[in-house]
């Protein structure tokens, strides 16, 4: 796999591996943006983009510009040489890992913006954060002009954002969005989650349980807002300390919902100690 860490020699490297297509034409080529410290989620997004694609391309950038004030950018787990080798064993072509100063120069000005699918949820409790996301990801399409782009459904809103942003920019990139992977008490996996005490490891489990009972509760037809009480309360008890949100939303709109007649999506983000885990269910309509 080609380490790389200079946009002029990506450009260059992407171009290479665009000639050789499989017979004799252009290659297709698949990026799967990551902010590393990788697990079994990001090789499920690996394994995706080599069924859309010829090339693999990943990027690992802890992106300065989605983390608040008062979040964990400095804390984020970096552990570039154990990506490298999970990257090669699973078939990446090349990793794209560049310094903040590529990505950011001096006199950067530009921030892209979606409205609509960023507010509430976690737009909502992280100020900020999508126009982070949404800008970094439009870097990123720029700078390796992929043909797929995979993302984990875990951070659901991020996706719809993205796919949102793809669409208005004219990017010519499919979206693929790929199923949260799981341990086996169904905690969602994700870089954070090293955070977590023992303790409030084994306490984790009650979020997936809790979403997953009450996905279930409103597809059989109960009462909307009962449910999401009843995760509240259960999030609770386990031990979270506090709640950011649990709400239903349309699964494509992520307007909210108050009824489960179209596809929707329940969705929470809660604090165990000082690690925030979020998670989402999708609900299917009665
Ligand atoms: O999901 C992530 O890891 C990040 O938000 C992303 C999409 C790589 C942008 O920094």
């Amino acid at each position: 796999m080609q380490i790389i860490r200079e946009l002029a020699l990506l450009r260059e490297a992407v171009a290479a591996l665009r000639e050789t297509g499989p017979t004799g034409g252009k290659a297709r080529i698949a990026l799967v943006p990551t902010m590393g410290a990788l697990h079994e989620g990001h090789l499920a997004l690996i394994a995706e983009a080599r069924a859309h694609a010829d090339h693999v391309v990943a990027s690992i950038f802890v992106n300065p510009t989605q983390f608040g004030p008062n979040e964990d950018l400095d804390s984020y787990p970096r552990r570039e040489a154990s990506d490298v080798k999970l990257l090669t064993d699973h078939g990446c072509d090349l990793l794209w890992a560049p310094p903040v100063e590529q990505v950011y120069p001096p006199g950067f000005a530009t921030v892209i913006s979606v409205s609509g699918v960023s507010e509430g949820l976690c737009g909502g409790a992280r100020p900020g954060h999508f126009d982070g996301v949404s800008t970094i990801v439009a870097k990123l399409f720029n700078q390796v002009r992929p043909d797929v782009a995979v993302f984990g459904e875990k951070d659901y809103q991020q996706l719809a954002v993205i796919r949102r942003m793809a669409r208005d920019l004219d990017f010519d990139i499919d979206i693929i969005g790929v199923p949260t992977q799981r341990d086996a008490d169904g905690l969602a996996l994700s870089s954070r989650n090293a955070y977590l005490t023992e303790e409030e490891r084994k306490a984790a489990h009650a979020l997936p349980r809790a979403l997953g009972q009450a996905a279930s509760r409103i597809e059989k037809g109960g009462d909307v807002d009962s449910a999401l009480a009843k995760v509240k309360a259960a999030l609770t008890a386990a031990g979270f300390d506090s709640i950011d949100y649990v709400e239903l939303r349309d699964a494509v709109t992520l307007q909210p919902v108050t009824n489960a007649k179209q596809p929707a999506r329940l969705l929470a983000a809660a604090k165990l100690g000082q690690t925030r885990l979020i998670d989402n269910i999708e609900v299917k309509p009665k």
